[in-house]
Order: structure tokens, then C-alpha cells, then sequence
């Protein structure tokens, strides 16, 4: 395998897409692929950890997810969350790794809202951070974060009253998003903090993610020139 240069990547996230025509391509109901894709989110998540990136965020549900999507699919995908923070309990720690769920949970099950917070709380002096995006929309966590600072009574907003109250607000913004599953788009991902990020866009359905392509999108980052507005 290629050695892995994370060196300049503080921040990387991933939208997790691909998941159901991977299953459908098996003959498989799409909840299969949802059980495969949250196996290779677990050893990616470790993956990037392991190699020294400080902040990774992977996008799990949208908020158009959680109204277009069935309550059989839904059901099975809350179930599988449920199941990642009670390990997270115990891995954690032992990653010195932060999760938070990223998102609006005021619509989510009472019982996934209460583990959400448990975890949140029980790791929240780790250091290094995992942001997992649950009913996730980036117009959504906007309009959240402008309405937070007018309940504390701010009238006047700059940049980074915004940056800070966000969901992802502590984590620098993401160096590059990775987005496995063949569309080139962003559909309501990071839309905020996403202002200067690298994109690689991959055919790879998202249980077939591999070490290795990380690997290669991490070199694909390197060879870029960020100029951030410079000439
Ligand atoms: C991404 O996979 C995960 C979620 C949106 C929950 P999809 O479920 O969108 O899989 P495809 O795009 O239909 O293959
Ligand atoms: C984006 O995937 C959301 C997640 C990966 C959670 P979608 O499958 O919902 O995106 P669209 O509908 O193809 O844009
Ligand atoms: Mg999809």
C-alpha cells in the first residue's frame, strides 16, 4: 500500500454515498449495503485517525434523507447508529477521539437523542474529533446557528460568530471532502465551512472505499495548489 501523506489535512470529511446500489448491484435490499457501509465507516474513521488527522466528519443522513427516505430504511439506519455510540463508548476513549453528532436530533427517536448525548458528554474531553452528520442539512445548521445568536441577543453577526456556532464549530474547516458514489455534487453538505475545501469525487461505491483511495486522494490533495484568492 502507498504511504499515507495527511501531513497538511486537518480536516477531512466524506460523504458516505453509495451505499444502497452497492447492495441492489448484490441483489440485496439497500439496508444491506447500509450494514456493509457502516463496517467501512468504522475502519476508515480509525484509518484517519490512525494516520493523524485531527477532525473528520462523515455525512450520514441529510435532512432530505429523513423525509424522502422509508421508515423501514430509516429505522434500519438508526440501528446501526445506535450500535456505532454504544461501541464508541469504549473506543473513544482509546482513540482519544471526540464524536458528535452533527445535525438536527430534535426529530430523531427519544432513545437515539438520549445515547446521542450520553456519548457526546462522555467523550468530550478527548482530543481529537468525529463528527457524524444525522439529519444533517447545511442551509439547516445555518439558520440554526443565526437563530442561537439571536437568542443570546446578538444584532450585529460576523464571520466567526457564525464559524462558532455552527455544528462543527472548534474544528478547523475540512482541507478536502471525499465523496464516493459516482455524483458530483454537495447535496446540503458543509455549505458554510466547505468555502476553500479540495474536492475528489470517486466512482467507488462507499462500502468499496479502501485505505488505499484515501491514500491516493490524499496525494490528488497534495499536488494542489490551494491559492485561497492569491494569484
Ligand atoms: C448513502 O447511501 C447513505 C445515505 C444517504 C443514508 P445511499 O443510501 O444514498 O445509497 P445510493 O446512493 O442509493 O446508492
Ligand atoms: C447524500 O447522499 C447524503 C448522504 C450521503 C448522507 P444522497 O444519496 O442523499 O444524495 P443525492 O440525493 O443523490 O443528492
Ligand atoms: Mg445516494
Amino acid at each position: 500500500m502507498s504511504q499515507p501523506n495527511a501531513q497538511n489535512v486537518r480536516h477531512l470529511a466524506f460523504i458516505m454515498d453509495g451505499n444502497g446500489r452497492w447492495a441492489q448491484s448484490r441483489g440485496m435490499p439497500r439496508e444491506f449495503g447500509h450494514k456493509e457501509g457502516a463496517k467501512v465507516f468504522r475502519r476508515l474513521a480509525e484509518y484517519c485517525s490512525d494516520i493523524g488527522i485531527g477532525c473528520v466528519t462523515t455525512y450520514a443522513l441529510s435532512t432530505e434523507n429523513l423525509k424522502n427516505r422509508s421508515r423501514a430504511e430509516l429505522a434500519a439506519l438508526f440501528i446501526l447508529l445506535k450500535e456505532y455510540l454504544k461501541d464508541a463508548m469504549v473506543t473513544a476513549p482509546k482513540n482519544d477521539t471526540q464524536v458528535k453528532i452533527i445535525g438536527d436530533h430534535s426529530p430523531l427517536p427519544a432513545d437515539l437523542r438520549e445515547m446521542i448525548k450520553t456519548v457526546e458528554r462522555e467523550t468530550s474531553i478527548y482530543h481529537k474529533r468525529l463528527n457524524i452528520a444525522v439529519n444533517y442539512g447545511g442551509r439547516d445548521e445555518i439558520v440554526r446557528a443565526v437563530n442561537r445568536l439571536i437568542a443570546d441577543g446578538h444584532t450585529h453577526i460576523t464571520e466567526e460568530d457564525i464559524d462558532s456556532a455552527l455544528d462543527t464549530g472548534g474544528c478547523p474547516p475540512p482541507d478536502m471532502i471525499i465523496r464516493t458514489g459516482c455524483e458530483i455534487r454537495v447535496s446540503n453538505f458543509l455549505l458554510w465551512q466547505s468555502a476553500y475545501s479540495e474536492y475528489y469525487f470517486t466512482d467507488t461505491l462507499w462500502p468499496d472505499l479502501t485505505e488505499e483511495e484515501i491514500n491516493r486522494a490524499l496525494d490528488d490533495f497534495n499536488s494542489r495548489h490551494r491559492r485561497f484568492g492569491g494569484a
